[in-house]
């Protein structure tokens, strides 16, 4: 009798709220083709987080749409991975209810995202910016995730998953997985801005601060050209003194695929303008193709469509198994 062998399941989810960078595609995106290999992955379009702040709903329901063609743009196979739209899976808003009542407010005050979250929107202090990161244990915990890649902002998110799972299994015994942060095996490049390269590269920085995955070459130039450096004309690897300089480096080897390292040298005694045209044309080469099978894919409505509605129909059917072992366990009448 042949046996189905189960691989660890990731999941992964980024909000439709705005546009990809270069630092998501160099951090994350480009190595989940190869995760799908080792890993059941699901890769999850966050349309319900993204309400937690105001948006408009024709640009929410298009950004959908696009970012599910950048992921496949990308290299990710929608038949291998469920690709789908957190809305779409009715059983998010269902466990997240119930693992509301198994979370603290003081756990949830002290989450400094939604400290942070805030201060910026001061006249928007909705209950789902509080309870934003119950849904996103939700997300994770319908799955069985053993692993998920998370970036220095959202680890304390996971731990308060894993948190409050632990805290459920206490209750109820093993129903579900504790979720581990995937680690990279090759330590992944940090991305910063290139205005202010001390922090890190974010889709909701200034427009000039990030390069976005559909960005046309003259921006990609142009960005880069005004991308913060110092003043001492030398192009090599320092990132306390010369963050802004580093970075452009890294974004370099990054996108040839070749070590820091190996930039420095072939750029040494040239000048800044050498670094970010090479930094540029790198980027190009590799956004290219990419951009070329995303406007397609964008075009074909059907097509995406037709995606997002079987992704929707694997994970709901996985997140259903969870879900109904957790109704009976809590105690709800199934009849
Ligand atoms: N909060 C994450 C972010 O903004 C998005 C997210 C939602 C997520 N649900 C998740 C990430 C589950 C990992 C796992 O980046």
């Amino acid at each position: 009798m042949s046996e189905t062998v189960h691989k660890p399941t990731l999941y992964s989810a980024v909000q439709p709220s705005g546009t990809i960078t270069i630092g998501n595609y160099i951090g994350a995106i480009r190595n989940f083709k190869l995760l799908s290999d080792e890993y059941d992955c699901l890769f999850c379009m966050a349309d319900l987080h993204a309400l937690t702040v105001r948006q408009n709903p024709a640009d929410l329901r298009r950004r959908t749409a696009e970012l599910a063609a950048l992921y496949i743009a990308c290299g990710l196979d929608p038949e291998k991975n469920i690709i789908y739209a957190q809305s779409h899976v009715h059983q998010h808003a269902e466990l997240a209810w119930i693992l509301n009542c198994f979370t603290y407010m003081g756990e949830l005050n002290r989450m400094t995202q939604f400290k942070e979250k805030s201060l910026k929107h001061a006249d928007n202090i909705n209950a789902g910016l509080f309870t934003y990161p119950v849904l996103m244990a939700a997300d994770i915990l319908l799955y069985q995730t053993n692993v998920v890649p998370v970036g220095a902002d959202q680890k304390q998110h996971l731990e308060i998953c894993r948190d409050i799972a632990n805290r459920f299994n206490g209750v109820y015994g093993n129903v579900l997985t504790i979720p581990e942060p995937y680690i990279a095996k090759t330590s992944a490049a940090r991305i910063m801005s290139l205005n202010d390269p001390t922090s890190k590269m974010s889709k909701s920085g200034e427009v000039d601060s990030y390069i976005s995955v559909v960005d046309d070459p003259d921006t990609i130039r142009r960005k880069l050209r005004r991308a913060v450096t110092d003043s001492d004309g030398e192009i090599r690897l320092d990132p306390e003194n010369k963050p802004g300089v580093t970075n452009l480096i890294t974004i370099c080897a990054a996108m040839r695929g070749c070590t820091p390292e190996e930039v420095c040298q072939e750029l040494q005694g040239k000048g800044y303008g050498a670094l970010k045209d090479a930094t540029a044309e790198a980027v190009i080469s590799v956004l290219s193709p990419i951009q070329e099978e995303y406007k397609r894919l964008i075009s074909d409505k059907q097509y995406i469509s037709d995606v997002l509605k079987s992704g929707a129909e694997r994970a709901s059917y996985l997140a259903n198994r969870t879900l109904r072992k957790v109704y009976k366990k809590v105690g709800l009448y199934q009849g």
